[in-house]
């Protein structure tokens, strides 16, 4: 029996991260390794890092700056904390991350992760610190073990399940083809075993991820392609799973299957994140996007019609190199006409390595800082008004953790608000139906419908 050593782990980033973090305590789990929420408690930390946004890059820098005390005054007294980094820092810059900071043990990008075991055996053997930055994703998830309850692969009652990596799109500010490589997509047989697996381990709700989910395509046992939407469709038909979702979307990869899906399938969630970046068609042909301002309008307005209900959020950016005022305007316009549920803006960080950190007419700080208020103004408005209107409303909410106030639990509403109710303890875990009573900023407020 493998000796227990406590294993902590730091997610930063994205969804895909998340995931993947609970994969790698699985990998982990048979060598001893239990997870604690304590870093001063770890035999061994890992920094799952994200490498999208400069801002995000950097603190795992200072965590690591922190890691080092630890460890120091552990090895004085006689002991040691192992200390990895992982994700799409490690991938990107995973020399820099060693000439930086020296002491770290494992260095491991996103599709290196499943090799673990023998990178803590070569260590243990004192061979110096491991660098692992391999791309293949169809090898990595042919070697992870089942996900577990023990590593958070259910939380409360939903799950997340990765069924494609990588992007071959190369909008020109992103990071995601160099860190997470050529687009993969799981085989439908892996991907409905795993619902299946979540199922029984008590997933209600299932998301789908991928960092461009919905060209997924993927290799079905008998030679045909299945697409996101028929993949939706025989995961909603076989595995028992009540609630589906999907992020993150390409606006043109959203093809006539899925849409019709949101139509069809009852238990897929009528909420969609489809980031657009942008509403003007002079940046998103910069920023390298099949798609204009209007083709988007357009495809919101069929995936309105297969579902009438279906709330959007989106991605922006703001500042993009030679983004001019009547660009930001087209931007606004564009908000103005799809309203959005909830929404996620930032402004536009060049990162090294990128087609757009190299184009002229960057934009100055302080006008991206007052295009980035006035966007989120907007979004922040059309958030709470959305909010409002579910006043009156009854919904089901998928009840998984526990609220604020004692009493309280709190859950997604099908449009993905977060729902706090009074309700009996029993009701963890459950779909409530709830009247919604009242509307804030970011959340609603419900009681228990009673009819
Ligand atoms: N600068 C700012 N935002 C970015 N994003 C991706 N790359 C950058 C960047 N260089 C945003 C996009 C994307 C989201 C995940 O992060 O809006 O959809
Ligand atoms: Fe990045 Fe998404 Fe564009 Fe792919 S589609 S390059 S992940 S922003």
């Amino acid at each position: 029996m493998a000796l227990t050593k406590k294993l902590h782990i730091k997610t930063y980033g994205c969804q895909m991260n998340v995931y993947d973090s609970g994969r790698m305590a699985d990998v982990l789990a048979p060598l001893g390794y239990t997870q604690t929420d304590a870093p001063d408690d770890a035999d061994m930390v890992i920094l799952n890092t994200c490498h999208i946004r400069e801002k995000a890059a950097e603190k795992v820098y200072s965590e690591l700056g922190r890691l080092n005390l630890l460890k120091r005054r552990r090895q004085k007294e006689g002991g040691d904390v192992v200390l990895a980094v992982a994700g799409c820092v490690a991938q990107a810059e995973g020399e820099e991350v060693l000439r930086r900071a020296p002491y770290v043990d494992m260095v491991f990008g996103p599709q290196a992760y499943h090799t673990l075991p023998e990178m803590v055996a070569r260590i243990s053997r004192a061979s110096g610190a491991q660098l692992n930055t391999d791309f293949p994703s169809e090898i990595k998830f042919d070697h992870l073990p089942e996900p577990t309850r023990a590593s958070g692969a259910v939380d409360g009652a939903s799950a997340f399940l990765t069924v494609q990596e990588g992007c071959d799109r190369f909008c020109a500010f992103c990071v995601v083809p160099y860190t997470r490589g050529a687009e993969y997509s799981r085989p439908p047989a892996a991907v409905l075993a795993e619902a299946q697996h979540l199922r029984d381990l008590g997933a209600r709700e299932v998301t789908l991820l991928g960092q461009n989910v919905n060209s997924y395509h993927g290799a079905a046992d008998d030679g045909s392609e299945w697409r996101l939407g028929r993949l939706i469709a025989e995961i909603a038909e076989h595995t028992g799973i009540e609630r589906i979702r999907y992020t993150t979307s390409y606006p043109a990869d959203m093809d006539d299957e899925l849409i019709a899906a949101h139509g069809r399938i009852e238990q897929l969630m009528p909420f969609l994140h489809l980031p657009v970046q942008s509403g003007s068609d002079r940046v998103l042909k910069a920023m390298n996007r099949r798609h204009g301002a209007d083709d988007y309008r357009r495809l919101v307005e069929r995936l309105r019609t297969a579902r009438t209900d279906i709330a959007l959020s989106s991605d922006f950016i703001v500042g993009f190199p030679g983004e001019t005022d009547s660009d930001f305007e087209a931007t606004l316009a564009l908000v103005r006409d799809v309203s959005f549920v909830q929404a996620y803006s930032f402004k536009y960080s060049p990162r090294p390595g990128t087609p757009a950190a190299e184009l002229d007419g960057q934009i100055e700080e302080k006008l991206k800082e007052q295009r980035l208020a006035r966007l989120q103004d907007l979004l922040n408005t059309q958030q709470r008004d959305f909010n409002e209107t579910c006043v009156g409303r009854t919904m089901d909410v998928l009840l998984d953790r526990p609220g604020r106030l004692p009493g309280q639990m709190v859950g997604r509403s099908p449009y993905m608000q977060p729902v706090h109710a009074s309700v009996p303890e029993n009701m963890m875990g459950q779909i409530a139906r709830l009247t919604i009573e009242a509307g804030h900023a970011n959340s609603l407020a419900g009681r228990i419908f009673c009819p």
